[in-house]
């Protein structure tokens, strides 16, 4: 599917994680209800995202966190949140990405919370991306892929990867939210990122790996000094 385009002006004055985090929350308060359920992603964007949601004194029922991280600047910001745990519903899910492609298909997990984070936007009625406009891409790959595996398949992962032709590297002093490691693989091929992140995720050890492709974003903000490239896919 194609994404329609629009370009909103903004203070030049503001960060770039700002203007693109402005953006989605107008957008969240276009569709927000007493009733609604927002997904919290991961990440320096996403903690701003939580500020301006606080500030805006929205109501809403309740936040869904993707890290221990964001439930700490949930708490701090005195947002209430459910457990993901018991989370039935997502209405709409917020978070940065490391790299995406216009056609929505993203790359996340430098925050190491790729596994909670596509469980909620998989779950996700809307998924709205934040990010400046260095991250939107023509081509996937730039950035290693973050895969998060069980600490027990790391030898045997890390083998799996070589022979796809990836070249694997343990994050150093990283353990996820689910007690498992993190492999930032470069080299891969991610010309087709469906079939990639399907095969990779039938790898024996792979918990699940940082390709969105199967939930790809409704909706991306990507801000540079001019203001926000909106793109929404119809
Ligand atoms: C965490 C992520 C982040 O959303 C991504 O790394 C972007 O982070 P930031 O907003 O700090 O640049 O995928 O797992």
């Amino acid at each position: 599917m194609g994404m329609a385009k629009r370009f909103i002006e903004m203070d030049s004055s503001d960060c770039l994680r700002t203007k693109a985090a402005k953006a989605a929350l107008d957008q969240v308060l276009s569709v927000l209800t007493p009733s609604s359920v927002i997904g919290i992603g991961t990440g320096a964007t996403v903690e701003i995202f939580i500020q301006l949601l606080k500030q805006s004194g929205a109501e809403f029922s309740h936040c869904v966190s993707s890290s221990e991280r964001s439930s700490q600047a949930l708490q701090q910001a005195g947002l209430s949140e459910l457990p993901i745990s018991s989370c039935e519903r997502v209405d709409v899910y917020v978070d940065g990405i490391d790299e995406g492609l216009s056609s929505g298909e993203t790359i996340k997990g430098g925050g190491a919370a790729l596994a909670r984070e596509k469980v909620l936007a998989t779950m996700a009625m809307s998924f709205i991306t934040i990010a400046d406009s260095g991250r939107l891409k023509l081509a996937l790959g730039a950035f290693p892929l973050p895969i998060e595996v069980l600490p027990a398949a790391e030898l045997a992962v890390t083998r799996a990867l070589q022979s796809l032709g990836g070249t694997p590297v343990k994050r150093e002093n990283c353990v996820t939210d689910n007690g498992n490691i993190i492999l930032d693989c470069s080299g891969l091929d991610l010309s087709e990122p469906l079939v990639l992140e399907t095969a990779l995720n039938s790898i024996p050890g792979v918990v699940e790996n940082g390709i969105f492709a199967r939930r790809k974003a409704d909706y991306m903000a990507f801000a540079d000094d001019g203001g926000v490239h909106w793109l929404a896919r119809n």
